[in-house]
């Protein structure tokens, strides 16, 4: 049966095996698959676009009487209702054939996904700072889609002029996504305190690390908005934690396998608080093969705790490999370094980019950033939702 971008080669007992013109391999749906993804109001509500049945209805023994092609649809008339079912007799279903084309592949379902969009590393001398206004990026959806690129493909954006006021950095979240609210509040603030809960609010230097990797969810973004900076010292210091992995799967491919299996405890236990996660400090398979966001690493030296059920095998075994990356990580080539002046927020990818602080003089002057989060539900949200306004070429 052939058709404008096709032909059914075949209807087996458990499949239909379509050859679509723009691929050379044949593609094959199940009958299963097919009639529980029926595109019919029955089926699918009309408004919600949610599934009025669930996949365990579907009888094991469904297969299509009948196959015909009418203009733009494939129609199928189904051997038996589903299973728990008010319908007798027989169903019919109408898939676009766009819709099947759409799951040809995994090549194109991972293009419907935007899977298909790999992310970029960088190093110091790579990273391009591309200052973004913050008024165009408050108004227009152009602007709000090159910062999700940038925070998808680099990790790292910069916005400038963004007002002095203590809402200001949740606002730009909020053009994103929700607030994730954690322990720290709606927002927090980043300034030296006395006998601090945590190391960030003081003057002393801050190592590269990650945020809240003691959470369930860690969030995948963080916002740092400076309001107040006089003092002498206090750089803000950012690293492409992808490009140290590459650089260690490299150099050390057995070290890179270590790190992905041994579970680091992280925990907080102060202020009236036990957070506690475990995860393997690398958690990918390639860097360059999936969606950024099937990649994490997760880094945070200040926030581990002691580790769990480690024998002195492995302990030589982690220790040896968390000492190269960490070694990765400190190079001076991969570290971005920038002083953040009042009006100037960054955002950066919390599950990729390290971030860290240069000690300053707490005497010298007051130095005062409002900081927040966005899960990285948020993220991939508008990612996928602006790609297909802006971005998307079939
Ligand atoms: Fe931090």
């Amino acid at each position: 049966m052939v058709f404008k971008d096709g032909e059914i080669l075949s209807i087996d007992n458990d499949s239909i095996n379509i050859k679509w013109t723009n691929q050379t391999a044949v593609s094959c749906y199940s009958h299963l698959w097919l009639r529980d993804n029926c595109r019919c109001a029955k089926c699918l509500h009309p408004t919600s676009r949610q599934k009025l049945h669930s996949s365990a209805d579907v009888p094991l023994n469904i297969k299509p009487k009948k196959v015909e092609i009418i203009e733009d649809d494939a129609v199928f008339t189904w051997n038996r209702p589903l299973r728990h079912g008010q319908e007798n007799g027989t169903h019919v279903t109408r898939y676009p054939l766009d819709f099947l084309k759409q799951y040809q592949s995994k090549t194109s379902m991972d293009k419907l996904r935007f899977n298909d969009v790999r992310p970029q590393t960088w190093n110091a001398s790579e990273y391009i700072m591309n200052w973004v206004s913050y008024d165009e990026y408050m108004k227009t959806d152009e602007c709000l889609n090159t910062v999700v690129q940038g925070l998808y493909n680099r990790g790292l954006v910069f916005l400038k002029d963004v007002p002095l006021k203590e809402d200001s950095c949740t606002k730009v979240a909020e053009r994103i996504g929700p607030v994730q609210e954690t322990f720290y509040g709606r927002d927090f603030d980043v300034k030296n305190v006395a006998k601090s809960v945590n190391i960030a609010y003081t003057s002393l230097y801050l190592g590269f690390h990650m945020d809240l990797m003691y959470m369930d969810c860690p969030p995948g973004i963080q916002l740092l908005h400076s309001l107040k900076n006089t003092v002498t010292g206090g750089a803000s210091i950012f690293v492409d934690s992808f490009r140290a992995v590459e650089l260690l799967k490299e150099k050390y491919p057995e070290d890179y396998r270590i790190l992905k299996e041994v579970p680091v405890t992280f925990h907080y236990v102060n202020n009236g608080h036990h957070m506690y996660f475990k995860r393997p400090t690398i958690v990918t398979d390639e860097i360059h093969s999936g969606p950024a966001w099937d990649s994490h690493v997760n880094y945070a030296p200040q926030f581990q705790g002691p580790m769990d059920d480690l024998s002195p095998k492995m302990a030589r075994a982690f220790y040896g490999a968390f000492q190269k990356l960490a070694d990765f990580i400190e190079d001076p080539s991969l570290r971005y370094e920038i002083t953040l002046q009042p009006g100037q927020l960054v955002m950066f990818a919390n599950r990729r980019v390290l971030h860290g602080r240069t000690s300053f003089d707490p005497t010298s002057g007051d130095r005062h950033l409002k900081g927040t989060y966005l899960s990285l539900d948020s993220l991939k949200d508008k990612f996928r939702v602006l790609n297909a306004r802006f971005n998307y070429i079939e």
